[in-house]
């Protein structure tokens, strides 16, 4: 699709969006208001493509052309014609909404405003606008060149028109859409809670060690990282914020509750591989801890956490978060995961997931195991999930 495209914020998430849509044919104006941000995003563009180039990717003038339709703006003004903008800035409703409303007077009536938030609510950014129709969720996943998942959340304000757009400039980019309602955490960061806080909690009550736990869902699981190989990867601190934040917009659910662990590792500074100590230490030399050889243990840990995955996408799928088959997308596509949760449900069984819900809820006493009325509902009927 040639287009005008603009992305605000020139950091992480912004750099990653201006190539994919540069890949595409777009022209893009990115703009930042630190000029140190723009500048580092113009080298990191340049190497991306300096690597994209001695692995024979693309060729060298493919590289110049996709690198020419990227400019690097420090004036706001200059997103005049776009036909849409991206915005990528700090994680602040009040920067955000004033960004938002200086930019309704620069661009033209049909210019897309789209936000790439993970935590706030796409409906708060649109109350921004006049026109808020024309204001939507566009949101990718780190690193944005690589991830083919983007989630599309239409806010209450957002037109079909807005929405149906959306949809086709993020396939017309390569990238695989999915339709998300507009709740905390949306699709993805919603449904992998419970693999870290599961996780975590097996830990808590002593049931396992770190490298217990990740070798379980690595070998029973076929995950490509255990969950406390994950926190680490990602960074403790965000993790911990992103599962904060979730807890606290779904008004502080059990099933969505934080770590004491995670707290402390963070407070400590062992907030992962960045900071070279985590749940592991990644100093150089240091051993890596083995996993107990108790293949009952691996499955047990296995289960339990799988079943909390699938009861979290059952109840999205019940609260009609996505469809079916976005639910099952945005796992695969988005985080990597080996199947789909909705499809995993139906290959272990209905009954299997309904019955061990069932006995941990039987054993704790807590809200956060209880069982999806529709998962009962489909165990009662002899019910699969219906993907396509
Ligand atoms: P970042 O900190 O790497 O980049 C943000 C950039 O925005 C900085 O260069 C900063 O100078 C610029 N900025 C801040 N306020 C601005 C303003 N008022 N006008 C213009 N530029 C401004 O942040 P990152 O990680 O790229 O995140 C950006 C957005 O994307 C956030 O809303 C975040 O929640 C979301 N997001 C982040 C993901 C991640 O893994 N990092 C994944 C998906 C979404």
């Amino acid at each position: 699709m040639d287009m005008n495209v603009g992305v605000i914020g020139s950091g992480t998430m912004g750099t990653g969006i201006a190539q994919v849509a540069a890949s595409s044919g777009c022209k893009v104006k990115i703009y930042d208001n630190q000029p140190q941000a723009l500048e580092k995003c113009r080298k990191s563009i340049q190497g991306s493509l300096q690597k994209m180039l001695e692995k024979g990717k693309i060729s060298q003038n493919e590289a110049e052309q996709l690198f020419g339709r990227i400019s690097f703006i420090g004036d706001l003004t200059a997103l005049n014609d776009s036909d849409i903008v991206i915005e990528a800035i700090i994680e602040n409703i009040a920067v955000k909404s004033t960004l938002f409303s200086n930019l309704e007077h620069i661009v033209s009536e049909n210019c897309i405003l789209a936000s790439n938030t993970s935590s706030l609510s796409i409906a708060s950014i649109a109350a921004s606008c006049k026109k808020a129709e024309r204001v939507i969720g566009i949101h990718f996943f780190n690193p944005a060149q690589l991830m083919q998942l983007v989630e599309i959340i239409p806010a209450i304000q957002t037109s079909d028109a807005t929405t149906e757009q959306a949809l086709r400039i993020i396939s017309s980019w390569n990238k695989i859409p999915v339709l998300a309602k507009d709740t905390p955490g949306f699709i993805v960061n919603r449904l992998a809670r419970p693999f870290y806080g599961e996780a975590l909690r097996i830990y808590e009550e002593g049931i396992a060690d770190f490298a217990t736990i990740d070798h379980a869902m690595k070998h029973f699981g076929g995950f490509r990282m255990g969950p406390f190989e994950l926190m680490d990867f990602i960074g403790n601190d965000i993790n911990y914020t992103v599962t904060e934040s979730v807890f606290t917009a779904f008004y502080f659910d059990p099933r969505y509750k934080p770590s004491f662990t995670q707290k402390r590792m963070i407070e400590a500074g062992y907030l992962g591989r960045k900071s070279g100590r985590g749940y592991y230490d990644y100093a150089e030399g240091a051993a890596m801890p083995k996993a107990a050889e108790d293949e009952s243990l691996g499955k047990d840990i296995f289960a339990r956490i799988l079943v909390m995955l699938i009861n979290e996408a059952a109840e999205a799928l019940h609260l009609n978060i996505a469809t079916a088959r976005d639910l099952d997308l945005a796992m695969t596509k988005g985080v990597n995961y080996p199947k789909g949760l909705l499809h995993w449900a139906n290959e272990i069984g209905i009954d299997f997931c309904v019955d061990k819900l069932d006995e941990l809820y039987h054993n704790y006493h807590e809200d956060r195991y209880r069982c999806s009325v529709l998962f009962r509902k489909m165990k009662a009927e002899g019910r699969k999930f219906e993907i396509n």
